[in-house]
C-alpha cells in the first residue's frame, strides 16, 4: 500500500500513522519528525531547516522533496509506505507523482483528516511529544502510561517548540494557503478518501481501517 495522510496540523496524523503502519506492515515517514531529528541531532540539514520549522513556515520544495525521495527510494519502502505531512504543496504533490511513475508505482489513497480550525488550537496547545520516536500525546485526551516517558519507546515527553499559539495559527493559515488545495488535486485523481477527524483517537482509526476496506475492495 502506498498511502498519504493529509490534514490540518493537530488534525491528527500522527496519532493516527502507527496504527495504519502497523496494519498495513508499511514504512511510517514523517517529513516533520525527520526534520526534527535532525534539528535535535544538530546536523547539516538541521540546521536549514531549523528556522522554518521554528516559525511554523514549509520548507522550500527541493529540499523537502530531495530529503523524500532519499527515503521512498531505499530497501524497507519497496513494499509500501505512509506518507505523514508531505506532499503540502501542489509542486511537492506533482514532483511526487512523477517520480513514482518514472518508478513504475502508484498511491493506492490519500486519507484526508478533518478537523475544524478551534478545535486544532486546543489540540496543539496540549500535545506533548516524544523527543526520540515522535508519537504525540495529550494532556487531556492521551496520556503516557509512565508520566513523562514515552509509551512506545522509553524517550523523554516534550512540547514541540512549534506548539505556541502563534506559531500554530501561522501553520493553520499556511495550511489553508499551500496545503488545502491538495484536497481537491486528489479529488480529481479518485484517491481522496475523507474522514471526520473530530471523534475519538479509537473511532477515527475504525474509519480510516473501513473506509481504507472498502476502497480497496472497491478496486478489486
Ligand atoms: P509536521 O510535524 O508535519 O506538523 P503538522 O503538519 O503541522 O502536523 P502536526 O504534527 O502538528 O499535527 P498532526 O496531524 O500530526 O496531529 P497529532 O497526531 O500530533 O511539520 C512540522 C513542520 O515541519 C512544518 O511546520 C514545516 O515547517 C516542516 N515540514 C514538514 N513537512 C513539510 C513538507 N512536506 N514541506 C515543507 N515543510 C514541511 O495530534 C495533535 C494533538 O491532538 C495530539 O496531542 C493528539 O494526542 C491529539 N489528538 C489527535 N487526534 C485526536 C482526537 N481524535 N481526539 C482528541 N485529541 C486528538
Ligand atoms: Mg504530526
Ligand atoms: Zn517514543
Amino acid at each position: 500500500m502506498r498511502l498519504i495522510l493529509l490534514g490540518p496540523p493537530g488534525a491528527g496524523k500522527g496519532t493516527q500513522a502507527s496504527s495504519i503502519a502497523e496494519k498495513y506492515q508499511v514504512e511510517h515517514i514523517s517529513t516533520g519528525d525527520i526534520f526534527r531529528y535532525h534539528i535535535k541531532n544538530n546536523t547539516e540539514l538541521g540546521k536549514k531547516v531549523k528556522e522554518y520549522t521554528d516559525n511554523g513556515k514549509l520548507v522550500p520544495d527541493e529540499l523537502t522533496c530531495e530529503i523524500v525521495w532519499e527515503r521512498l527510494d531505499r530497501e524497507d519502502c519497496q513494499k509500501g509506505f505512509l506518507l505523514d505531512g508531505f506532499p503540502r504543496t501542489l509542486q511537492q504533490a506533482e514532483i511526487l507523482e512523477q517520480g513514482l511513475k518514472e518508478r513504475g508505482q502508484a498511491l493506492d489513497s490519500v486519507i484526508s483528516i478533518e478537523v475544524p480550525n478551534e478545535i486544532l488550537l486546543e489540540r496543539l496547545s496540549g500535545r506533548r511529544v516524544c523527543n526520540s520516536c515522535g508519537e504525540p500525546y495529550h494532556t487531556k485526551n492521551k496520556s503516557p502510561k509512565v508520566e513523562g516517558v514515552c509509551d512506545t519507546c522509553g524517550g523523554e515527553i516534550v512540547q514541540r517548540k512549534d506548539d505556541l499559539e502563534a506559531t500554530v495559527r501561522n501553520r493553520i493559515q499556511v495550511y489553508e494557503e499551500q496545503t488545502a488545495p491538495l484536497i481537491d488535486y486528489y479529488k480529481e485523481r479518485d484517491l481522496l478518501l475523507s474522514v471526520d477527524g473530530t471523534k475519538a483517537i479509537e473511532v477515527v482509526r475504525e474509519e480510516i481501517f473501513a473506509t481504507l476496506a472498502s476502497f480497496s475492495s472497491k478496486d478489486c
